[in-house]
């Protein structure tokens, strides 16, 4: 397993639920994004790549910060990000998005808007208009500046990730609901045509289509309507963050990153936080949920998986929280003491 540094409360958390599970894991702690920068000049160093190839799983802290804002673009921590999911080809991202009853308070929506919601956006992680060509700076026919990118799917694309949607939803509420833009865009049109196609082998599951922009009102108007959506890669960076805010803070939300075979990619869905880095403040339990998505996904090792949910429920129950889910009735705590909390119960 290949581990950036820093995701140490998460560490802690996975070696005592194995440990009461009886597994043993082996760590490979490799740079990555701003610290490798720092250490040898490139993002994704390639001995960090060959770690993670070579590894059962990956578990990813976030990258990013101001130091390395201005950097050149093949030189910003996100480069190396993007690299790492391309080199693990991992190319469908699963976010679930559950309202705890306890932390119905901590969303932004109305307590019978919030309650209840538990539903899961599939990403496509490796395609769509992050990586398309044509893309870069030029000028147009008036001479003018110009910027531009390209949204491009194969229909393979479209067809692995249309697949790991249907089976998800089969293991869910069986209901799916891809989201498009193809009332305008020529890539969504395809998009819609190929879950079409590959629809056909899921007859079981409850299929609807959704523009994008009415996706991001109904996430909020109605979110419980949803059960499992799957959608491009630029919609689905934008749709999973606005989720994450509806089960009350980003930073209780984890993720999977899943390839054909190959180890998997786990990791929070927030950034580093560098508004409140060094401060103690920072949630840990979008990692720790990401470690236990690792021992589900990625290993396989349910049980364990179930211990550190369970954990982070019953640190929940007592009451701790950090301050971005904090309401009143409820103990503030550090990233530390919250993170330390989890590994005391697990
Ligand atoms: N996968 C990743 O590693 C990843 C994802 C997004 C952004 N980034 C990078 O992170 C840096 C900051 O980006 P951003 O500000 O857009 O996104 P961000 O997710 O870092 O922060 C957005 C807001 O959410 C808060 N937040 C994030 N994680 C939190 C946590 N665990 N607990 C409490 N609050 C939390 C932050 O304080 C901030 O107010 C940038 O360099 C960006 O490129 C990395």
């Amino acid at each position: 397993m290949a581990l950036a540094p820093k995701s140490s409360v998460a560490k802690n958390v996975l070696n005592l639920a194995a440990s009461i599970e009886g597994i043993e894991f082996k760590y490979q702690e490799m740079p990555m994004g701003g610290n490798a920068l720092d250490l040898t000049g490139v993002p994704l160093p390639e001995e960090t790549l060959l770690a993670a190839t070579q590894s059962d799983a990956v578990l990813l802290g976030a990258i990013g910060g101001y130091k390395w804002d201005k950097n050149e673009k093949h030189l910003k921590p996100e480069t190396g990000l993007l690299k790492l999911r391309e080199g693990l080809k991992v190319f469908a991202n699963l976010r679930p998005a559950v309202v705890l009853p306890q932390l119905v308070d901590a969303s932004t929506l109305k307590r019978e808007v919030a309650e209840g919601v538990d539903l899961m956006v599939i990403r496509e992680l490796t395609g769509g208009i992050y990586f398309g060509q044509p893309r870069g700076f030029g000028t147009n026919e008036n001479g003018e500046e110009i910027g531009f990118n390209t949204e491009v799917y194969a229909a393979y694309e479209v067809d692995r990730i249309a697949r790991v949607a249907f089976e998800t939803a089969r293991k869910r509420q069986g209901k799916l609901c891809s989201v498009d833009k193809a009332n305008v865009l020529e890539a969504s049109m395809f998009w819609r045509k190929r879950i079409l196609a590959i629809a056909l082998e899921y007859p079981d599951v409850e299929l609807s289509h959704m523009y994008v922009d009415n996706a991001a009102m109904q996430l909020v108007r109605n979110p419980k309507q949803f059960d499992t959506i799957v959608t491009n890669n630029i919609f689905g960076d934008i749709l999973s963050d606005e989720a994450s805010m509806i089960t009350g803070s980003i930073g209780m939300l984890p993720s999977a990153s899943l390839g054909e075979s190959g180890p998997g990619l786990f990791e929070p869905i927030h950034g580093s936080a560098p508004d409140i880095a060094g401060q103690d403040k920072a949630n840990p339990l979008a990692t720790i949920l990401s470690a236990a998505m690792l021992l589900k996904y990625g290993l396989g090792e349910e049980n364990a998986a179930k211990r550190i949910e369970a954990a982070v429920l019953d640190t929940l129950n007592r009451g701790f929280r950090t301050v971005d889910i904090y309401s009143s009735g409820t103990k503030l705590v550090g990233m530390q003491r919250n993170g330390r909390r989890s590994i005391e119960v697990s």
